[in-house]
């Protein structure tokens, strides 16, 4: 018992006042204030135990989540680290497309160079020739004859300049292309753009394969003016999609050689305040199952090495960062239109 209770008892026991009785019930009063006491005690060391243990795994949770916070800090110095690697491989990827479709172009590059040269080359003979003869009518005094001759050279001249400046523009949008992106948004003439890039692919493909042959229709909507793009973006666009529709069409081509005529329609048209430029095929379209696909980075039907699987991914980052839309519609069997869909203001 509780020395301090035994005191009570003892003085209870001693005391002369109190009746036998009285003393048993203050005793027995006593000894139930000790029980309590006790389990009170005891109730007391159990909760200091629990403190203790408390206390100890708090410290090993603190120690744990120390230990995970690092293990975070570390994975996330190697998620940044490789998703710097990432953007550098894209932007690598992106170059390497790039010059690409700069292989593609080459060829029809070369056949729209050819074509001012030749001008170039014939009017310059021509001249000559005509300068010889001015020199014969100068010896014969004959100076009106000999005037309408410099006119006509002076015409020729003018004609030389003319086509020397056209090659001069193909040689500088061959730059434009092949150079990173400025990311410079400018006034561009929609409809110059795909034609250019249609004359561009076309003869980029004859060029590669002489047997290859598809007409080609364009329907452009002469009330579009100028709309505010990055032009060789735009125009990996255009060229990425009028690739693949003539690939598709040298597919159907391959499996139906007899009546089969194929087409590429480059059709450009205000919709409200948007511009689009479709580019339409009558090749055999796209499959479901290939449909939910072709905007994946690197997914392509080729047979392996011939396409990155690229093109699409590519124009959909493109038109997207343009603020508008890269849509398609097929049915299987008749053909494909891609639509390209951009504000005017952006
Ligand atoms: N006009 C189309 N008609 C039918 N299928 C098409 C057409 N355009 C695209 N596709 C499908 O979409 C896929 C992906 O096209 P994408 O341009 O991204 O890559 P690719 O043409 O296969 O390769 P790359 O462009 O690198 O040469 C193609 O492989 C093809 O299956
Ligand atoms: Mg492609």
């Amino acid at each position: 018992m509780h020395q301090a209770l035994q005191n009570i008892l003892n003085l209870i026991e001693q005391s002369g006042t109190l009746t036998p009785e009285q003393k048993q019930s203050a005793a027995d009063r006593v000894k139930e204030a000790d029980k309590a006491f006790a389990i009170i005690e005891f109730k007391l060391d159990r909760t200091e135990k629990v403190k203790r243990t408390t206390a100890i795994l708090l410290e090993e949770t603190i120690q744990e989540l120390e230990q995970k916070r690092e293990a975070v800090e570390k994975s996330h110095a190697a998620l940044q680290q490789s998703l710097e690697e990432l953007r550098a491989a894209q932007a690598q990827l992106i170059q390497s497309e790039k010059m690409a479709s700069l292989g593609e172009l080459t060829a029809g590059i070369a056949h729209e160079i050819q074509n001012p040269l030749n001008f170039v080359k014939n009017f310059s003979e021509v001249s000559s020739e005509l300068l010889e003869e001015m020199k014969e009518e100068v010896d014969k005094g004959h100076y009106e004859e000999v005037k309408a001759i410099a006119d006509d050279v002076k015409q020729n001249l003018e004609k030389i300049l003319h086509h020397g400046k056209r090659a001069d523009g193909i040689v500088k949008g061959m730059l434009q292309h092949s150079r990173a992106s400025t990311g410079q948004k400018e006034p561009a003439d929609i409809n110059a753009l795909a034609d250019e890039y249609l004359r561009l692919a076309y003869h980029g493909l004859r060029a590669k394969d002489k047997t290859f042959n598809a007409a080609t229709k364009t329907e452009y909507d002469t009330n579009i003016g100028t709309v505010n793009v990055i032009p060789q973006d735009i125009g990996r666009v255009i060229l990425n999609l009028i690739t693949n529709a003539f690939y598709a069409l040298a597919e159907k081509k391959k499996l139906d050689a007899g009546s089969y005529e194929p087409l590429v329609t480059v059709r450009t048209m205000k919709v409200g305040d948007n511009v689009e430029i479709h580019v339409e095929d009558n090749g055999n379209g796209i499959p479901q199952k290939v449909l939910d696909k072709i905007f994946q980075p690197f997914f392509t039907t080729k047979p392996t090495g011939q396409g990155t699987g690229l093109g699409l991914s590519l124009s959909y980052d493109i038109v997207k960062a343009h603020g508008g839309e890269l849509k398609v519609q097929t049915e299987e069997g008749t053909g494909a239109c891609f639509i390209i869909n951009i504000p005017v203001h952006q």
